[in-house]
């Protein structure tokens, strides 16, 4: 294991990754979230960290242990978490968007308890920032950004689409059917996608060795092979 993490192009590399869900306050005792169960964040996490990485990880509110040489800094909200990354990642190497950010946030959250009136409520909601677009976005050339997209229908352009709309590097695409693959599962079926359009499907893996996968890949972004 020496030998491997001094080997690596990854050693001594600062990695900011972001894992887990966010949670959206709809009032003081209720919030909007997802299923993401932190899983695949901590498994990219730890295996950055087995290689030598120096790694801060920013987490939504998840069950699991926190990673042995990895920095963790737990988030809420998708605003605390936005901040957080901005404060980490000026001088990372590599920024990793694992999490399963809220895409919206209510947007008059209220101090106290709703109460209960009429047959239906409205809830207004407003677009969360992009966190991993805005790290892409001004960024330094050598710094790296690297994405999961997560769709419903086997669609590997609407993966493309987004490595090109935020300006990526490499997109890791996960295909969810709601059963081995995606959220709350140990397992993983993952399409790499790199800038050049270049797709590599990589086999049902747990989500350790899918976290490995992907970080050869990064290893081959840094050293051109
Ligand atoms: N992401 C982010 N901040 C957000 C939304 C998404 O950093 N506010 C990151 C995720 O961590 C992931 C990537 O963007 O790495 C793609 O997230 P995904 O939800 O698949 O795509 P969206 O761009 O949010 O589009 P949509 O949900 O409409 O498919
Ligand atoms: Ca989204």
């Amino acid at each position: 294991l020496g030998t491997r993490i001094s080997d690596s192009p990854l050693a001594r590399k600062k990695i900011v990754v972001t894992a887990g869900p966010t949670r959206e306050n709809i009032d003081g005792v209720r919030f909007l979230s997802n299923y993401s169960s932190g899983k695949m964040g901590y498994a990219v996490a730890c295996a950055a960290a087995r290689r030598g990485a120096r790694v801060s990880l920013v987490s939504g509110p998840v069950q699991l242990e926190t990673p042995v040489g990895v920095e963790r800094i737990d988030v809420t909200t998708a605003l605390d978490m936005d901040q957080t990354v901005r404060r980490l990642s000026g001088d990372c190497d590599i920024f990793i968007g694992a999490a399963a950010v809220a895409d919206y946030r209510p947007t008059h959250p209220v101090a106290g308890k709703i109460k209960k009136h009429a047959e239906t409520m409205q809830l207004e909601l407003v677009r969360n920032p992009d966190i991993l677009a805005g790290f892409a976005q001004q960024r330094q050339p050598h710094q790296l950004a690297i994405g999961f997209a997560l769709e419903t229908d086997g669609n590997h352009d609407l993966a493309m689409q987004k490595l090109r709309a935020k300006q990526l590097d490499l997109i890791a695409y996960n295909t969810f059917d709601g059963h081995s693959s995606g959220f709350e599962v140990d397992t993983n079926r993952l399409t790499l996608i790199s800038r050049d359009g270049t797709q590599t499907p990589l086999p049902l893996l747990s989500k350790r060795d899918a976290a490995n996968r992907l970080l050869d890949a990064i290893e081959h972004l840094i050293t051109g092979n």
